[in-house]
């Protein structure tokens, strides 16, 4: 499974980064008000500082709109990522990119027929958001094994990135379902390495180890 880092905070990234594991990022309007930065200048950077695939969401919601900016953020590196929303506008806009060779990202996918509706057009990824099917009393995670089912059924090659993580559980069952992705905010990256027996265990160890006054080096 590949980790997306689902931020614009350049030095989370930056932090990220640094621990080998992560595989690219995702960002959306929200997540860019949030960091208060200039987009294009702020996905340049990203995309200078990690290799994978960094997710940019157009802003407008008509075809012409989407093309435009998708083709504006596509200038900006290699790796950029066309996010575009599942609506009969972004699919089209989704297959112009796909036409073109420019990668996609389907995002705002709350439904199995929606995630066909993003591999027929050729998406480089679709966005299944987990937590906020959750928080309506839905079954997020009952959707990426449905979408899991119907793409191996018709050999699809667009990937599931699991989106709207909000657990390090959610993680787990995302990928026991078959995700190939999960875009993940940085406190659940971080909280997967966390085991309450890892730490007592390391304490003991380094308590034990002193106490043989010993140095390995
Ligand atoms: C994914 O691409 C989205 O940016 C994100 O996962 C949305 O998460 P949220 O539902 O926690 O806002």
């Amino acid at each position: 499974m590949k980790f997306f880092v689902d931020t614009a905070d350049f030095n989370e990234i930056r932090d990220l980064a640094d621990t080998g594991l992560l595989d690219g990022v995702t960002t959306n309007p929200s997540l860019v008000a949030k960091a208060g930065r200039d987009f294009k200048e702020l996905i340049g950077e990203i995309c200078a500082l990690v290799p994978g695939p960094v997710s940019a969401e157009v802003a407008s919601t008509d075809f012409d709109g989407m093309v435009a900016e998708g083709e504006r953020l596509a200038q900006i590196a290699d790796n950029v990522v066309i996010k575009l929303p599942l609506t009969l506008a972004g699919l089209k806009a989704c297959k112009h990119f796909t036409d073109k060779g420019i990668k996609t990202n389907v995002t705002l996918c709350f439904s199995a027929n929606q995630a066909l509706l993003a591999a027929k057009v050729g998406a480089t990824y679709v966005s299944p958001f987990i937590g906020r099917l959750d928080d309506i009393n839905l079954d997020g995670m009952e959707l990426i094994e449905n979408i899991r089912a119907i793409y191996d059924n018709y050999a699809f090659s667009t990937e599931i990135l699991a989106a709207s993580i909000r657990t390090p559980n959610h993680v787990t069952q995302a990928a026991l379902a078959g995700a190939d992705v999960a875009t993940m905010p940085p406190a659940v990256i971080r909280k997967l390495a966390e085991h309450p027996l890892t730490t007592s265990g390391l304490e003991n160890f380094v308590k034990d180890w002193k106490s043989t006054g010993q140095s390995i080096l």
